[in-house]
């Protein structure tokens, strides 16, 4: 098992396919997939043995006040056994990212817990999420 911060054609296809797994990221197109690796910051993807990508996270930040994580996923198979913990700690850990204010992220509430154990708080007070849906 290994960290990879490049990803090849096979493993951006493995993205693809872990994205059609996720009901947020479901309908993802190759292409789209490819373009949002190139246009995310930082990449993290955990890759098998067989140089498998078996996890997957990403960020968008300015490295200095705000890191967004995104598509924190690992693929079933390899579930509960430490890897969505290790990619966590990898983000917060990155060496871009020493000196970022804030790693923010949204999440469901059945997935709080999880962040909550790697020192993220719902407690933001009156901030609400807005969204304009666009293209
Ligand atoms: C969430 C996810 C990334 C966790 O990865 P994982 O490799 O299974 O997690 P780990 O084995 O490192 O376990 C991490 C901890 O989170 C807990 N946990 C795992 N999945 C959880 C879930 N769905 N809800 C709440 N807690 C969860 C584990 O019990 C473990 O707790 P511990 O550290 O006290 O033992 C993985 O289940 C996944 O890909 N889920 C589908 C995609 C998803 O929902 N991503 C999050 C979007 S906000």
């Amino acid at each position: 098992m290994k960290v990879i911060c490049e990803f090849s054609e096979k493993h951006i296809e493995q993205l693809h396919v872990l994205y059609q797994g996720e009901w947020w990221t479901r309908g993802r197109s190759l292409e789209d997939t490819k373009k949002c690796v190139l246009g995310s910051q930082l990449c993290i993807g955990i890759a098998s043995e067989n140089d498998d990508l078996i996890g997957f996270v990403r960020v968008l930040t300015d490295f200095t006040f705000k890191a967004l994580i995104f598509d924190v996923i690992v693929a079933q198979s390899e579930r509960g056994k430490g890897l969505g913990n290790k990619m966590l700690s990898l983000v917060k850990n990155h060496e871009h990212l020493k000196s970022v204010r804030h790693f923010e992220l949204y999440c469901f509430p059945e997935m709080l817990s999880f962040y909550e154990k790697h020192g993220f708080s719902a407690n933001v007070g009156e901030i609400k999420l807005m969204r304009l849906a666009n293209a």
